[in-house]
């Protein structure tokens, strides 16, 4: 944590030295993930979470964390957890000025376009994600010429610029329900080939789909999971619909990162596998101290971007901020606003 380029300059300014009495300041916090941090390692966080905690109302900012973040993070210093839809509506919630975005860049920009009026800062502008990256309005534009007519599902793991280009977005908690409530036989789903695919099998609808994955889930391999279950026959495995179908069908249950919390969380299995990304089972160790959670896992390198040192760097330096061109962001909103109403009346 101490050899980033940044710290010098956050040491000029802050007390960051390793704290056996700000670990004891900040206890009731690192209880909460004493399962999966150790004491020593919490004593090298702990400066960390003052500060950033401390800064925080300075700013009157508010730390909207996603699921993915390391556990130091997500019990540290984040006002609100979640999944990418949770992430989306909390942000037309938000009170403060300033949101931090903890997280990859299309949930900072999807934060932005909700609340134009705000500042959004995320820790690291390198972020990005394999799925965001895998497509342009360009591509959108290519899928709609080759089927004229078919309505443009976008996943909200695009840029704003593809978001525009689409008649709605949709997330892994809503997808199969956003696709099938479109009114037409044939609907378009861009980037992620797996989630359509996944959709496809649950569907009535002749879904079509751009080439695009996650380069987390897409690792997991079917024969892995049954190698993993004949091993041990009584884990039960949850997957996140980004895997491929042959790994969702392997599953016992595939859901949103908030969707495989709250299954483990119903279910208390005695074994678990999260077939996502690794700090999903870290997060949520202390609160299920009774289920084991069976290893391996795959890291995103695009969260693990995201860090205590550049939270506080970015609060201290009020950096980096999102901005989304006001043409642009008008039509993304209008994507997310349709998928966020939707959701709600399909939930009812
Ligand atoms: P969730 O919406 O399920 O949190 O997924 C976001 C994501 O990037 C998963 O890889
Ligand atoms: Fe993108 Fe996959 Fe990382 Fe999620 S886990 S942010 S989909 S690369």
């Amino acid at each position: 944590m101490l050899t980033s380029p940044i710290s010098a300059e956050l040491a000029r300014h802050y007390d960051l030295a390793p704290s056996v009495e700000k670990a004891a300041e900040t206890q009731a916090l690192y209880a909460r993930t004493s399962r999966v941090i150790s004491p020593p390692d919490w004593a090298v966080f702990a400066p960390y979470v003052a500060e950033i905690n401390r800064l925080k109302k300075e700013r009157n900012a508010v730390i909207l964390a996603h699921n993915y973040m390391t556990p130091e993070i997500y019990h540290g210093v984040a006002d609100f957890v979640g999944d990418s839809l949770q992430l989306a509506i909390k942000a037309t919630e938000v009170e403060e000025d300033v949101i931090v975005q903890c997280g990859v860049h299309f949930m900072a920009e999807t934060s932005k376009v909700l609340n134009p009026n705000k500042t959004v800062l995320i820790p690291d502008p390198a972020a990005g994600c394999s799925l965001a990256e895998s497509i342009t309005a360009e591509g959108v534009a290519q899928m709609r010429a080759k089927y004229p007519g078919a309505p443009v599902v976008s996943y909200v793991n695009t840029t704003a610029e593809v978001k525009a280009a689409s008649d709605i977005c949709c997330t892994s908690s809503n997808a199969l329900q956003i696709v099938n409530a479109m009114d037409a036989d044939t609907v378009i789903m861009t980037p992620d080939k797996y989630l359509a695919q996944n959709v496809a099998n649950e569907s009535p609808k002749n879904v079509v789909f751009w080439d695009g994955s996650c380069i987390v889930h897409e690792l997991y391999t079917a024969e892995d999971l049954r190698a993993y279950r004949d091993h041990d026959p009584e884990v039960k495995i949850i997957a996140h619909p980004e895997c491929t179908p042959d790994v969702v069908a392997e599953a016992d249950f595939t859901g949103s990162t908030k969707g495989i919390i709250d299954w483990v969380h119903a279910h208390k299995p005695a074994k678990a596998m999260l077939v996502t990304e690794c700090s999903m089972a870290s997060n949520i160790a202390d609160e299920l101290p009774d289920v084991d959670f069976a290893k391996p896992c795959n890291m995103c390198p695009y969260m693990k971007k995201i860090t205590l040192e550049k939270i506080l760097w970015s609060l201290h330096t009020m950096s980096h901020e999102v901005t989304v061109d006001p043409a642009v962001a008008d039509g993304a909103r209008q994507a997310v606003e349709r998928m966020i109403d939707l959701s709600r009346r399909l939930q009812g």
